[in-house]
């Protein structure tokens, strides 16, 4: 196809698909494009985003039948790796103690304890997350929190970030930074003469944050794996400390919030973005209840904190009882379009992925048609994205 159609080859990887704006990659993109699987995902998702049609409108053929294209269904080409292997004979053999790609893939998912293959293994691998803590959930649903970075986690972000306005020369404290969607912004306002620390729990999304940092040579971004509520600070603390879509997750969101406005240099802002009363309706409760007719859901105490203060009146109230003063609370919207392989993605790449853990592949296959029919049924198409954005000045 390269040698044919040499001007429209596109180049790159997932990320750089991903991160062309949807315009940008049509006008790149008239003819069904091929590269690896994880690259007709990133392709695929974009011409849905734009509402083309795959397989309707357009074809895309992926390489490698890689296991992240079970929930696009790119036509793709599997490939045997050990047979390729067997067949390219001993010099392709890896050395001792370097893993191929396929190899380290295989081992990533062992520590995350997912079971990857298209067929479960005998005696089937469940879903699950290791010790299930919230970092966790997260790192284990990296790639597919990662494939709505674009869509939904960085538009929050960046909107955070603008309504915390960093200026140049200062320093931030990124609290659940994930995979950097407002501390990117953050960094790019603060320019090289000041300083961002993105903490999260999740080392997969961590990494991912790590690369986006490198690709834009964000040398004073810096992410670090640490619990945020017990980060410690060092001289009179940062000028912004800003928490996108977190603080609900704290154990207790009163206490650690209050420790998080302590990491704030007098004088400085704490910046608090959370989902609106409302956001995500359609969405999370067809999950939910696909989820409940395989299990019973355990009390999530992160949907009591986040009642608290989804308003613009009670997350302004809350602030002050922080301590904070002059409390001001924007509101944002971000809707984007929904199909029910994205809302798939979206389920298994943020904290509701905690709902399917222990399920068996077999469950976890039927919650998936359970949900499907049940937004298909409720016709929800688009995800009701809405943010309240909430600052305030601190003492320190
Ligand atoms: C919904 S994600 C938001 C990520 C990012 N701020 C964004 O908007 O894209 C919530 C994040 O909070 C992180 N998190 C929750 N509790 C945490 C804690 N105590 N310390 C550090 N990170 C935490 C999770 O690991 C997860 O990455």
């Amino acid at each position: 196809m390269a040698g044919a159609f040499p001007d429209r080859v596109l180049e790159g990887g997932f990320g750089q698909v991903l991160d062309l704006g949807q315009a940008q990659f049509l006008a790149l993109v008239d003819v069904g494009a091929a590269g690896q699987d994880e690259v007709a995902v990133a392709v695929i998702w974009t011409l849905r985003a734009t509402r083309i049609e795959v397989p309707g409108q357009m074809s895309v053929v992926g390489l490698d039948d890689q296991p992240v294209a079970r929930w696009f269904d790119p036509t793709t080409v599997a490939q045997s790796p050990s047979r390729i292997g067997r067949e390219a004979g001993p010099a392709s053999r890896p050395t001792a103690g370097a893993p191929t790609a396929v190899g380290l893939k295989r081992i990533r998912a062992a520590r995350r304890g997912l079971c990857l293959d298209s067929a479960p293994r005998r005696g089937g691998c469940r879903m699950t997350t290791g010790a299930n803590t919230v970092g966790d959930v997260f790192s284990a649903g990296a790639e597919e929190f990662h494939l709505w970075s674009g869509a939904l986690w960085d538009p929050v972000g960046v909107a955070t970030a603008a309504v915390a306005a960093p200026a140049a020369g200062e320093s931030v404290l990124d609290a659940c930074c994930g995979a950097g969607a407002s501390a990117l912004p953050a960094a790019r306002a603060v320019g090289p003469a000041g300083r961002v620390d993105a903490v999260d729990l999740a080392a997969g999304l961590l990494s991912i944050g790590e690369r986006r940092a490198r690709e834009e040579g964000l040398d004073h971004l810096r992410f670090h794996r640490h619990d945020v509520t017990s980060w410690p600070v060092t001289g009179d603390g940062y000028d912004l400390v800003q928490c996108a879509l977190g603080v609900f997750f704290f154990p207790d969101m009163d206490r650690d919030a209050a420790a998080l406005t302590r990491k704030v240099r007098p004088g400085g802002r704490f910046v608090v973005t959370v989902w609106e009363k409302g956001a995500l309706d359609g969405w999370q409760s067809a999950l939910r209840e696909a989820v409940l007719t395989e299990r019973d859901l355990p009390h999530r105490p992160q949907r009591d904190q986040l009642a608290r203060i989804d308003t613009a009146d009670t997350l302004a109230a809350w602030l002050q009882d922080l301590g904070g003063s002059v409390p001001r609370v924007v509101r944002r919207r971000f809707d984007t379009p929904l199909s029910p392989e994205t809302a798939w993605v979206l389920a298994t790449g943020s904290g509701t992925r905690g709902m399917l853990t222990g399920l068996s592949p077999a469950a976890v296959a039927r919650v998936r048609t359970e949900f499907t029919a049940r937004i298909t049924a409720a016709g929800v198409t688009d995800l009701d994205v809405r943010v309240l954005i909430g600052t305030a000045r601190f003492t320190g």
